[in-house]
């Protein structure tokens, strides 16, 4: 569904797209070449300019994967700590080779499960909790029709200063036009994924920028009166 334009502005971003070192380079072309889903090159450039603003020091992620994205917080914040949730028995070792492969590895907090179990008992945890041992900066990049379930758990173990991300806001573009295959296979999660725009628009405690960049993207802080 992309225009002939978009798809050389997205080569000619990706063709300039600076790996933070030869690590994740290697680590990205690796991901690319095997299939396995991470992160864009252009929604890095969006999340490491993100982090360079706010240096968060406590990072959740959901959706791990082979551990790329994970790997890059953990490089690029050299003093933060990285909680990452995954349930896919096809992902957990890889990403878990990768962490021990790494000094990085020893910083990212590697929780195994669904992740609305794991963050049940991260709030459970930490909704009490003071807030230097809350999450400042969630990464919100798994399931995609349960984002709102997602978003609501993480807000509850957040900072009131957080920001939250959430990647594939926009499908592919199928949250405006899906055809054929695309639209049966994918029509849930383009369901949920509109209801949870809708959501966020109609949420007037928080400030939700939503953007094409990358797969589109859905950031998020909270407004503090
Ligand atoms: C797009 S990938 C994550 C890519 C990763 N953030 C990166 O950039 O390297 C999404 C991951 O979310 C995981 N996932 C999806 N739904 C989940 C759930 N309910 N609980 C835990 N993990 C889930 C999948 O197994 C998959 O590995």
């Amino acid at each position: 569904m992309l225009e002939v334009r978009d798809v050389a502005l997205k080569e000619f971003v990706d063709s300039h797209h600076k790996s933070f070192d030869d690590d994740l380079a290697a680590l990205r072309r690796a991901n690319e070449e095997e299939g396995v889903p991470l992160i864009l090159a252009e929604t890095e450039e969006i999340l490491s300019l993100l982090l360079s603003l706010t240096s968060p020091e406590r990072i959740l992620e959901i959706g791990t994967a082979h551990g790329y994205s994970a790997l890059f917080f953990a490089k690029k914040l050299p003093a933060a700590h990285i909680t990452t949730i995954d349930r896919n028995p096809g992902m957990i070792d890889f990403a878990k080779a990768e962490f021990a492969a790494r000094k990085e590895g020893e910083r990212i907090d590697f929780r195994v499960g669904d992740a609305m179990e794991i963050l049940d008992e991260l709030v459970s945890t930490l909704s009490g909790a003071d807030e230097s041992q809350k999450f400042d900066f969630v990464f919100i990049d798994a399931a995609k029709s349960h984002y709102r379930e997602f978003f609501e758990a993480a807000e509850k173990i957040c900072t009131k200063d957080a920001l939250i991300v959430c990647d594939n806001i926009l499908l592919k573009g199928w949250i405006v036009e899906a055809e054929g295959k695309a639209a049966k296979r994918h029509r849930t999660s383009i369901k949920y994924m509109k209801q949870f725009i809708e959501y966020l628009r109609r949420r007037d405690d928080i400030e939700a920028s939503i953007l094409t960049g990358g797969d589109g993207l859905a950031i998020i802080r909270f407004i503090n009166e």
